[in-house]
């Protein structure tokens, strides 16, 4: 297995980082366009593995895509992260540049690749690189709901004062202020979360959740990375090990949740085919209400990509 992350800033780092400690393949390459960066930041690491006792190859390359060529998988964090008083979509002029470019150079060199797209605007980005990439959408999605699902498992985690180990949890939509928590699907060992905690403060963890990027860029002036990276490749976990997780992905959608042309938030099962199945729940009255205010706004910043003529 050969896995390639594209930027080697904070994210893609730590996706790498993972990827490399949890020897999901043999080689993983770190690829940015920064002078030595990605070359630095793969030796530094490397230099972890007599420490953490891993095998996997960590290499660099500035820009050189020849040694991304014939990866199974594609992580894409290439990409301005925002900072404060910025949306994720104010980042699209430049993203979309970014991906564009990246994409077309990584899939020449990896026809065969799955992609997992981190740049933000998320969802828009992924459809950019989708666009690019011109392969079959199972192919080509990204990563935002695991890390929005995290966030809200771990404020109810503080909140009871128990293992985050033990929540589960679906969250829908796009990757902005607009996304759907379901507390109708959300368990505490097998114990719906409304019977352990009181309404009130339910909607204040879902708000926080919905905001909890926006509060770690606050803090941090930039956004955040651990999480987000370790969300990634948690994704090239279940694609290189067949895990058949199911997870929320911003995925194709061509009609279901009775949404059509658009990448979105949904849960999906992900295996060695990258999306290998669409989950389709039934939800009631007012979460398809939610559901339908992030398309809308997603849809919004996805007539600003096309209205770019960059395809
Ligand atoms: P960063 O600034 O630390 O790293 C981005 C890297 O991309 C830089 O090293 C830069 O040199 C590189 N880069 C820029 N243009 C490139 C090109 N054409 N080719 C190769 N490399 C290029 O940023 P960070 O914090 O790692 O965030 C990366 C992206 O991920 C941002 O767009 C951010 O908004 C997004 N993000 C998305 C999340 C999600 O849930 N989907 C969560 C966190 C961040
Ligand atoms: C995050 O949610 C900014 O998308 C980034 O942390």
């Amino acid at each position: 297995m050969k896995i390639s992350v594209i930027g080697a800033g904070n994210v893609g780092a730590t996706c790498a980082e993972y990827c490399a400690h949890h020897e999901l393949a043999e080689e993983v390459i770190l690829l940015d366009i920064k002078e030595g960066f990605a070359e630095g930041k793969a030796l530094d690491l490397w230099q972890t593995a007599p420490i953490n006792n891993y095998d996997s190859r960590l290499k660099g390359s500035t820009n050189d895509y020849s040694a991304t060529a014939n990866s199974d998988v594609v992580v894409i964090t290439s990409g301005l992260p925002r900072k404060p008083g910025m949306s994720r979509d104010d980042l699209i002029a430049t993203n979309a540049g970014i991906v564009k470019s990246v994409t077309e150079n990584a899939i020449k060199h990896s026809p065969n690749a799955i992609f997992i797209i981190v740049s933000n605007p998320l969802d828009v980005m992924t459809y950019c690189a989708f666009l690019t990439a011109k392969v079959d959408s199972r192919r080509v999605f990204g990563m935002a709901g695991i890390l929005d699902t995290a966030r809200y498992k771990a404020f109810l985690a503080t909140e009871l004062e128990c293992s985050p180990k033990d929540i589960q949890a679906v969250l829908m939509g796009g990757h902005g202020d607009t996304m759907v928590p379901l507390p109708r699907y959300t368990t505490v060992s097998g114990i719906p979360v409304t019977e352990l905690i009181d309404a009130d403060k339910l909607d204040a963890i879902i708000e926080r959740t919905k905001v909890g990027g926006g509060e770690i860029v606050k803090l941090l002036g930039t956004s955040a990375w651990y999480a987000p990276g370790a969300a990634a490749a948690q994704m090239v976990e279940a694609i290189v090990r067949n895990q058949k997780r199911i997870f929320p992905c911003c995925v194709w959608l061509q009609g279901e949740y009775g949404i059509k042309d658009l990448y979105l938030g949904v849960p999906v099962k992900l295996g060695k085919n990258g999306i290998e199945e669409i989950i389709e729940l039934d939800l009631n009255d007012d979460e398809k209400a939610l559901l339908a205010e992030s398309e809308k706004a997603v849809r919004e910043v996805k007539d600003v990509l096309d209205g770019m003529d960059l395809f």
